[in-house]
């Protein structure tokens, strides 16, 4: 089963069916909301809104550890994270859609970690996202996908409020390519479960101070809006692509990594 944790309205796709709702209990607490199952191209699949439906969780409110344990409960053994992301480096602009391929973590008071109790584990995160998982969605978003960026290192932040000028400009000395809310602790988490994971990232609006315009959700909804059916192109292909076998090192993360 691959998941497929998004904004609402994705899994409203062409050729795919939705068989039911399931809601899931974890140790965590509850998820965002009930998993849509359906299957695409002979392969289960499993949505989730991130944010609940309609939209009501807040980035820093989002209960990450219900989340990513739900999708394991359900069999899931590769996750695909589409989310907003405001744009920093010059290529990053509005419309471009990236395989996210590195982090830089600066959320702050989110449970983190499945590992926060009796027993140690330190996972291995030089690569937060799934090598193979990322080429097939390379290889799908060429097909379908006019401004695709095969990388780019994702800045997350706490929100709710967006950045300064002045912090943009920092994350940009930093490295990041682009920034974002909710793509940490989801990539942790689901390497602590040993699942396979990707990040594609659609560049809603430029971060603060790149452009001269004033950043509005209004912005982040519309270009978001506008980017659904390549996001779905995507998903499609990657679906047809991917290989039941995984052969990444994703499965293996917790060998060597228990104290
Ligand atoms: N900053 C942080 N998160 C975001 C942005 C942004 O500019 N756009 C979409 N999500």
């Amino acid at each position: 089963m691959i998941g497929i944790i998004a904004g609402s309205g994705l899994y409203e796709m062409e050729g795919i069916v939705i068989k039911e709702t399931r809601k899931v209990e974890t140790p965590f607490g509850e998820p965002s909301d009930s998993y849509r199952i359906g299957k695409i191209a002979g392969t289960e699949v499993a949505f989730l809104p991130r944010h609940g439906s309609p939209h009501h969780i807040a980035p820093h409110k989002i209960n990450y550890r219900a989340n990513i344990w739900g999708f394991k409960e359900l069999g899931a053994e590769r996750i695909i994270s589409v989310s907003a992301v405001g744009g920093i480096s010059h290529e990053m602009t509005p419309g471009a859609i990236v395989v996210l391929d590195q982090i830089i973590d600066m959320t702050e008071g989110r449970e983190f970690t499945f590992y926060d109790r009796d027993e140690i584990v330190h996972i291995d995160f030089t690569e937060p996202y799934c090598p193979e998982l990322r080429a097939a969605i390379i290889n799908a978003g060429k097909r379908s996908v006019a401004k695709l960026k095969e990388r780019g290192t994702y800045l997350c932040v706490n929100g709710p409020r967006l950045e300064t000028a002045a912090e943009i400009k920092a994350f940009s000395l930093l490295g990041a390519d682009v920034v974002g809310m909710t793509g940490m602790p989801e990539a942790s988490l689901a390497r602590e479960l040993e699942i396979c994971f990707a990040g594609i990232a659609v560049v809603t609006n430029c971060a603060a101070g790149i452009s001269e315009k004033k950043l509005t959700t209004t912005e982040v909804m519309e270009t978001m809006a506008k980017s659904v059916e390549e996001i779905r192109l995507i998903l499609k292909d990657t679906f047809h692509a991917v290989l039941s076998q995984r052969t990444c090192g994703c499965k293996d993360a917790l060998r060597d990594a228990r104290m």
